[in-house]
This record gives C-alpha cells, sequence and structure tokens, in this order.
C-alpha cells in the first residue's frame, strides 16, 4: 500500500515560514467550523473519530477532552508534547518543522473544546534550533486574529527522555526537576498546577483539524477495528532510505521498511524507540496498530551484521541514564540489568543470568513508577524470547573460558 497522508499533508507543500501559505492549503478552516461548534460538539466529533493518542500509550483522546472539559474549576491548561527524547524518533520535530501552522490550528481547537485558555508547547531542549521558527508562526497566526481565545507559550525542556512522561514534563513545566509523579490522579482531573490538563503528543494534534473538516465517519473509516486513521513513523538504522513517513494503521511492517525504507537482510526491528518490541525477520508480516505494535512510531532496523546483546546492553543503558531515579524499580533495576547485560557481552556471563534478567523484568513491569521502567525490560524480554541462543551461547562460552583460565592457574 503506498503512503497516506493526512497528519503530513501539508509538509513539504506548504512555507513553513508563511501563513498565507497554509491558508491557501485549507489552514485555519477547522478552527473557524469549530469555533462555530459547541466545545461539547467538537469533543462528540472526536469521540466519534475514534482518534487516539499519538504519544505511545493509544489512550482515546476525545474521552481524555472531555474528562478535562468536565473536571470542575475555570482555569484548565492544554500541553502539546513535543519532547521526543526517545532514541530513533523525529516524526515530531519533521512536523514542527514542516507545519507549524496546522499544529496552531489544532490547539486552537483544542483549547476552546476543553476550555483552556493557556497552551503551551514542551519543546525537546536540543529542538532548541526551532524555537524562533515556532515563535514566529505563533506571532503570524495571532496577527491573523485566529488566537484571540488562547495564549500560547513555548516551553523549553529539560534534556531527559522522562520529561517527555506527562507528570514529569508538568514537574518540569513548574520549573521542578521532571520526575513522574504517583497516579492517579491523572491531568485531566488533576495537571499542571494542580489544575484540570490535557497533554496532547504533536501528531494526535495535528489528526484534529483534519476530523473537524472531514467529519468523524470519514476518519473512522480509515484504518482497523480499534486503530483508527494513519501512524507517522521515524524510520532508521539499517535502510537505504531512512526518514519519516505516514501508512493507513494496519500496515504491514514489511511496507515501511522493506518496500518504503529498503531495509535488506534484516535481523529484526525495534517497533517503538528503546522501550519498544523487538520484531524478528521472521514476524515482518506483522500489522501495525495499538493492539499489535506501535508505541511512539519508531522503526529501527538491525541487519544480520548486528550482535543482539551489544544492541540491548546499549538500550539499557540509556533507559538506566535516562531513568529520574524517584522509583527504586527503575533506579536499581536498569543499573542491575545493564550491569548483567554488560557482564554478558564482555564474555562474563552467569549460568543464572538469564533467570534474573526474567525476574528482574517482571518486578520492574509491576513496580515502577511510570512507563520508563514498566517498559525497560520489553526488549531484553523479547530478545530473549527470539534470540535465547545468542545469550545461551554467550554464557556457555564464559563458563568454558573461565574453566579454562582456572586449568592454566593450576
Ligand atoms: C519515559 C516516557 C517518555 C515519554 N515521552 C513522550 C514524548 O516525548 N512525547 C509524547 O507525546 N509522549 C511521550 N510519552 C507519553 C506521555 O506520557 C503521554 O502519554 C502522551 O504525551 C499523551 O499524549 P497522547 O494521548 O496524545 O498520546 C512518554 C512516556 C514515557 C513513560
Amino acid at each position: 500500500m503506498p503512503e497516506k497522508r493526512i497528519v503530513l499533508k501539508n509538509c513539504q507543500i506548504i512555507d513553513p515560514r508563511d501563513i498565507n501559505t497554509s491558508l491557501a492549503h485549507d489552514g485555519f478552516k477547522a478552527l473557524d467550523l469549530a469555533l462555530g461548534m459547541s466545545p461539547e460538539d467538537v469533543i462528540a466529533e472526536i469521540k466519534a473519530s475514534g482518534l487516539r493518542g499519538r504519544g505511545g500509550a493509544g489512550f482515546p483522546c476525545g474521552l481524555k477532552w472531555e474528562l478535562a472539559r468536565e473536571a470542575p474549576g475555570d482555569v484548565k491548561y492544554l500541553i502539546c508534547n513535543a519532547d521526543e527524547g526517545d532514541v530513533g524518533t523525529f516524526k515530531d520535530r519533521y512536523i514542527l518543522q514542516h507545519d507549524p501552522f496546522t499544529l496552531l490550528e489544532a490547539m486552537a481547537i483544542a483549547a476552546h473544546a476543553i476550555g483552556a485558555k493557556q497552551a503551551f508547547i514542551y519543546l525537546r531542549l536540543e529542538y532548541h534550533y526551532l524555537l524562533d521558527e515556532l515563535l514566529d508562526a505563533i506571532n503570524q497566526v495571532k496577527a491573523k486574529g485566529y488566537l484571540a481565545h488562547l495564549e500560547i507559550e513555548i516551553r523549553e525542556g529539560a534534556g531527559a527522555y522522562v520529561c517527555g512522561e506527562e507528570s514529569a514534563l508538568m514537574d518540569s513545566i513548574e520549573g521542578k526537576r521532571g520526575e513522574a509523579r504517583f497516579k492517579p490522579p491523572y491531568p485531566p482531573s488533576k495537571g499542571l498546577w494542580g489544575k484540570p490538563t490535557i497533554i496532547n503528543n504533536v501528531e494526535t494534534l495535528m489528526n484534529i483539524p483534519a476530523i473537524v473538516l472531514n467529519g468523524a465517519r470519514w476518519f473512522n473509516q480509515i484504518g482497523t477495528d480499534k486503530s483508527k486513521g494513519t501512524k507517522v513513523f521515524s524510520v532508521s538504522g539499517d535502510v537505504d532510505k531512512p526518514g519519516v513517513c505516514e501508512f493507513v494503521m494496519g500496515s504491514r511492517l514489511k511496507e515501511i521498511v522493506v518496500d518504503w525504507a529498503n531495509a535488506r537482510d534484516i535481523k529484526m526491528v525495534q517497533v517503538g524507540g528503546t522501550t519498544g518490541e523487538i520484531i524478528p525477520f521472521s514476524l515482518i508480516e506483522t500489522p501495525l496498530t495499538f493492539e499489535t505494535v506501535l508505541g511512539s512510531g519508531a522503526v529501527t532496523v538491525f541487519d544480520n551484521s548486528r550482535d543482539i546483546l551489544d544492541i540491548v546492553s546499549r538500550t539499557v543503558e540509556f533507559l538506566a541514564e535516562e531513568s529520574c531515579g524517584k522509583c527504586n524499580p527503575c533506579r536499581e533495576g536498569t543499573e542491575v540489568m545493564l550491569e548483567i547485560l554488560e557482564r554478558l557481552a564482555d564474555g562474563d556471563g552467569q549460568q543464572e543470568d538469564i533467570q534474573t534478567l526474567e525476574e528482574l523484568s517482571n518486578v520492574m513491569a509491576l513496580a515502577s513508577l511510570c512507563g520508563l521502567g514498566q517498559a525497560a525490560a520489553i526488549p531484553v524480554m523479547d530478545t530473549i524470547k527470539y534470540y535465547r541462543n545468542d545469550y545461551e551461547t554467550r554464557i556457555q562460552q564464559s563458563v568454558l573460558l573461565r574453566s579454562l583460565r582456572g586449568k592454566r592457574w593450576q
């Protein structure tokens, strides 16, 4: 199936520095329509569309908005999550770079729906170079009179992966060190400065104007039963053509990595960033949906020259480094996991290592405070599942080597 562009419709079509080019491509028509509707009707439309969050968790967008709308209090906040700190994820950057106007239009619609007068874009620190262009885009939208009901501020991130997690992100905006909060309460009832808050990923928001313009039924007919619309993927690794593409939900992994990105000699693909699932080449026909595998849409290809233990220990090294340290299972668990994996990779494995990794992964999944610790062991467990032989061979070699060394010293 070829690409289908809803989210990226205007990317590389309009001039991201000139709002008039956006207006010439239906820009802000959806906002005009939405402002003529009641907030409840806008929410009903988004609910009926079946749109789910694209930041990784897949929570129904309209339902979340409804919770915030109905939460008591006059002060409500909207946050666009543009932190995008995970390895191999760069789709939101592409959107910010190529079509800031649709994002701002979407934020204006979302604010109208939930009743927010103040919104923030939480921009990844490493995307600082986009700041001036985004500020300029906000000023252009303001000058055209489209932000009469909303103030949009950009807050730069803290350079930490965990600050993309919604509760840590709010701590960061509040000026604190970004650490995951205990949940509940969830942000739609008690979020930024204790007020009802909606946090949506850049890509989630980008779907809103198209849904308002074309209707929920149109959107609802695209994709699969539980995964509606399209998904934007960041494709990287051992491919001829890395980049950003958009496919209908339910498209096969092969269509993206082989047909689109021209990967060859594939060993495995990690889908969903550092905590994403591992798909071996034998399962390359896997459909990409919320029910199967998706995450944030990072697709990282590893070819047959790659060493499993090297890949996994570098992944866990990143997660150990990025753990905020607030909860024990994640802070200690990622470190212990890394220590075992590095030992294994260095040829100093122990017979019980696989079992220890499995036990550790169960504890971390159950007891960690946020998705970082809960999902940190996924790549480890998946590679043990699909490439157990690689682990066992490394352990056997270590045991043999130690016994040979012991003999030499006798
Ligand atoms: C460690 C961690 C990092 C995350 N990073 C991001 C991120 O960079 N961008 C994002 O949109 N969501 C990220 N999320 C998910 C957010 O917590 C949240 O679910 C999302 O922003 C909600 O928006 P959505 O409903 O539109 O998907 C992260 C989650 C975790 C656990």
